[in-house]
């Protein structure tokens, strides 16, 4: 049986209240697709059904469930390119240059999904930033869905997840053929440290931060969300650190502490001086 408004009224309610994410009027279909499979995970026999259940008291686990299931987790290696070629080129050479003297790096990923983004980055340095070899390098990679996290704490992709963005030295190097999936070497799988953390409730405390990727996450959000989600961000980045949004995201008009970086396509920004002062 198929959604009726008031069922899509209070499923939308309830994803938005809970995690930002926006769900329009037309996204009926969506919301159909991702419930579908969580009534046979929950053994429920009908979407009305599963909805009647997020109205009863103690709701709570179903609604985390629900929420998880309503999340878009599209990502891939090295995804759009550009982004990855700016930290290369010019981020992580900046920044190393400057913390010559502590010798520590801290890098959040804000929304990691099943952690290709991370990985990238962790193999990136593993192969190309040999004097970062003694450094502490912490890197925390955070999402709101259980199960990506859990996905991404494997390490453990399909080959159509590698043939996206992988190059295949990477493959090569970093993975083992485990069966018809590719399993991340360990010592890159170990440089990454994931965590729930949901964007539009209270951070937790975090350690000041050389560089946040906040991709491809903003776009589910209104402008509210938006403002808080960029000036958190914008707390927890160091003075000279620098900031990563996705291709179809910006800050413009939304907060202006930022100013973008001239590499092409990179979605790059760092903190304006006259916010520091
Ligand atoms: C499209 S993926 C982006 C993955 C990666 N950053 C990239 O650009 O490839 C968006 C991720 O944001 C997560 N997300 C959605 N709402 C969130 C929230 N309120 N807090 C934290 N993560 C959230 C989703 O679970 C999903 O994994």
């Amino acid at each position: 049986m198929s959604l009726s408004g008031s069922d899509f009224e209070l499923v939308r309610r309830v994803v938005y209240d809970t995690s930002g994410i926006v769900l329009d009027p037309g996204k009926e279909y969506l919301v159909e697709s991702r419930l579908q499979p969580l009534c046979r995970h929950e053994n429920v026999p009908s979407i009305p059904r599963l909805v009647q259940k997020l109205r009863e008291p103690g709701a709570q686990p179903l609604v985390t469930r629900l929420v998880d299931a309503m999340t878009t987790n599209e990502t891939s290696f090295f995804r759009d390119v550009e982004p990855f070629e700016a930290l290369r080129r010019h981020v992580l050479p900046a920044l190393i240059e400057a913390r010559r003297a502590t010798r520590q790096l801290n890098i959040w990923y804000a929304a990691s999904s099943t952690g290709q983004e991370p990985y990238s980055v962790s193999m990136m340095l593993d192969a190309e930033f040999p004097q970062l070899r003694g450094w502490i390098v912490n890197q925390l990679a955070t999402d709101i869905s259980p199960t990506v996290l859990e996905r991404a704490r494997a390490g453990r992709y399909s080959q159509l997840e590698v043939n996206r963005g992988l190059p295949a030295k990477y493959l090569v190097h970093y993975f083992t053929k485990v069966g018809n999936d590719w399993r991340l070497k360990d010592n890159i799988r170990k440089m990454v440290r994931f965590e729930e953390l949901n964007l539009i409730k209270a951070w937790p405390l975090l350690p000041a931060m050389d560089i946040v990727m906040l991709r491809n996450v903003m776009i589910y959000f209104d402008t509210e969300a938006k403002k808080r989600v960029l000036s958190g961000a914008r707390r927890v980045l160091r003075p000279d650190g620098y900031l990563f949004l996705g291709g179809a995201e910006t800050p413009m008009n939304l907060d202006d502490s930022f100013d973008r970086q001239p590499y092409p396509r990179a979605g790059c920004y760092t903190v304006k001086a006259t916010t520091l002062a």
